[in-house]
């Protein structure tokens, strides 16, 4: 995965220190990138025609598979299978929601917590940044967390008493935890746009965007821009998928919900962001207050049947309803 860094852009033909250059700004730092990247995106960025594009991603993916870097284009489910052995998951703080996602939170996929306002989307958020550094054997990534932050609600203090009342050293904890408030929805692409060197840098194994919708809900007011909205919004997820494959990262996002009114029967809140983050989101939780209590359901995943779970929030974060109701 990340070990391709190694190759560096410049090792490739055709591409010089100012080629480089370019392509770094525009947030393409690895062959591994540019293997990945979009013939349109890299025309544009260098000036040059697609079918020159083309030709630099080509030799970016057969760089890397020569050097065995990357898997040849076909591989069989047994190997497929092999490779989903690398991801790894990450404990809630809960052994129910964790029994929910099997397991707990999972690197190479994008997972979507959904939900009203109070429901316990930035606390999950929150927990996960501690839990994420736990060693493996005790549930964790063993790695880091990135924060960015949309909406001003990411709190150290609420960081530092998880940690604290999980007794997990709160000092470590803020020290690896790294945050990025944004200010507007370009900001927010910029920055995701050049995330890679900082998961490498920071030893980032868990990416949250806590809200992925609320800037471009803010901004792009009106029926006319909702096409440009949702094409922004679907480069975004497309690229946070992407940096979730080949980093093995666990990338969480926050999506609000969007009230229906005329709905007389069953629940009249649905995500927002309508196909494009039911497409791009590989597991979506949809979390609802119960009291004082949460519930968790899961729709729409690859390989979860329909479920649901019970948790709860103290100062230890996410936790159990039993954890609780025993004074954790
Ligand atoms: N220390 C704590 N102990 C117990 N519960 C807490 C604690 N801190 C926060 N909470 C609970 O978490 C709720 C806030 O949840 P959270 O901020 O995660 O909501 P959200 O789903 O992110 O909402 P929004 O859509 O507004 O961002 C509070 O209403 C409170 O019930
Ligand atoms: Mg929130």
């Amino acid at each position: 995965m990340a070990e391709a860094l190694v190759l560096a852009l410049r090792d490739l033909d055709g591409i010089s220190p100012t080629v480089e250059e370019r392509l770094h700004d525009a947030g393409i730092e690895s062959v591994l990138e540019l293997a990945a990247a979009l013939p349109e995106e890299v025309a544009q960025v260098l000036g040059v025609s697609k079918e020159r594009a083309y030709e630099l991603i080509y030799s970016a993916q057969t760089a890397l598979m020569d050097s065995g870097l990357l898997d040849k284009s076909f591989l069989s489910a047994l190997d497929a299978l092999e490779r989903r052995k690398n991801l790894l998951k990450c404990t809630t703080g809960s052994k129910s929601l964790d029994a929910l996602l099997r397991g707990g939170v999972e690197t190479q996929a994008i997972t979507e917590l959904w939900g009203e306002y109070g429901s316990g989307k930035t606390q999950l958020c929150h927990t996960l940044c501690v839990t994420c550094q736990l060693s493996r054997k005790d549930g964790g990534f063993e790695g880091n967390g990135l924060y960015i932050d949309t909406e001003s609600t990411f709190r150290p203090e609420r960081l530092y008493q998880i940690a604290e009342a999980r007794g997990v050293d709160p000092t470590m904890v803020l020290k690896n935890t790294f945050v990025c408030r944004v200010y507007n929805s370009s900001h927010l692409e910029f920055i995701v746009k050049n995330v890679g060197k900082y998961i490498e840098k920071y030893n980032v194994r868990l990416l949250i965007v806590d809200s992925v919708i609320s800037l471009y809900r803010g901004e792009f007011t009106g029926r006319e821009t909702l096409a440009e909205r949702q094409q922004r919004l679907n480069k975004l997820l497309h690229r946070l998928l992407r940096i979730a494959e080949i980093y093995n990262v666990a990338v969480v996002l926050t999506n609000q919900v969007q009230s229906q009114p005329d709905m007389f029967f069953g629940d009249p809140n649905k995500p927002s962001g309508g196909h494009v983050m039911a497409h791009s989101c590989t597991y979506r939780i949809y979390l609802k207050k119960i009291g004082q209590d949460r519930k968790a359901i899961i729709v729409d995943s690859p390989y979860h049947p329909y479920s649901e779970a019970t948790f709860s929030i103290t100062d230890k974060g996410v936790v159990d309803i039993e954890d609780k109701r025993r004074g954790g």
